[in-house]
């Protein structure tokens, strides 16, 4: 992670609208469940996501890394009651303390899990996609993203999570870091999309499709 301030991380999240109250709880239980739970992407970025689905007015959305289901949650919640969220994961751990959050939620009958391989996955799925949340195994990165534009409609928006990858894209030494410092230059270089890559925690790009 980089090295910001952990106080002024601190002053931001409690300066931005909290989760619901089954939200905090799905943190305290993968918490208490699992091992690590920094790849929970937590207050500021899951509500940056809930309001870019409303400011967009998103109603179908694609999400590659579900864990335990906070992302997820945190979009489907900003989705119309028709709204539909497809989320790719593959861990049966993660899923089944994700599932049984999106039960008791009254957004969760918007979010279908698909479980396998996310490559695999998106071979079965077709777009158009309003909305794509990038936050998987980081060395596909740059497959997710060739594989994942097409089935974006014009207009519509990817965000992706850990551009930085801890600052490893500075001086990429192993495949991960090539993997992602190579997605970073692809969007750069990427005619077809308009993007901002924000700084906050583990770097975060929002990429918006012309
Ligand atoms: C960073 S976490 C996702 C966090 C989640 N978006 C959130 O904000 O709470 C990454 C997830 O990607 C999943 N994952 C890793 N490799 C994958 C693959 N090849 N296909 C599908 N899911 C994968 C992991 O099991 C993990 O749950």
């Amino acid at each position: 992670m980089l090295q910001i301030n952990p106080d002024i991380q601190a002053y931001a999240r409690d300066h931005t609208t909290p989760e619901p109250e089954l939200m905090q709880e799905l943190i305290e239980v993968s918490d208490q469940n699992l091992e690590y739970i920094d790849m929970l992407s937590g207050r500021v970025v899951g509500r940056l996501l809930n309001m870019l689905v409303k400011m967009t007015g998103s109603r179908r959305i694609l999400e590659i890394g579900m864990f335990t289901g906070y992302s997820a949650l945190m979009m489907a919640e900003a989705l119309p009651d028709d709204g539909k969220l497809i989320t790719c994961d593959l861990n049966e751990k993660y899923a089944s303390i994700a599932r049984s959050f999106f039960e008791r939620s009254q957004h969760g009958h918007k979010i279908e899990v698909r479980m396998g391989e996310a490559l695999e996955t998106l071979k079965t799925l077709e777009g158009p996609f309003d909305f794509i949340f990038v936050d998987a195994d980081k060395g596909n990165y740059p497959n997710y993203y060739r594989e994942t534009l097409p089935m974006l409609k014009r207009g519509g928006v990817m965000v992706i999570d850990n551009v930085f990858l801890a600052e490893n894209v500075l001086a990429p030494n192993d495949e991960k870091a090539e993997a992602v410092d190579q997605l970073n230059t692809l969007i750069a270089e990427d005619d077809s999309v308009e993007q901002v890559m924000l700084t906050e925690r583990d770097g975060l790009t929002i990429a918006r499709k012309l």
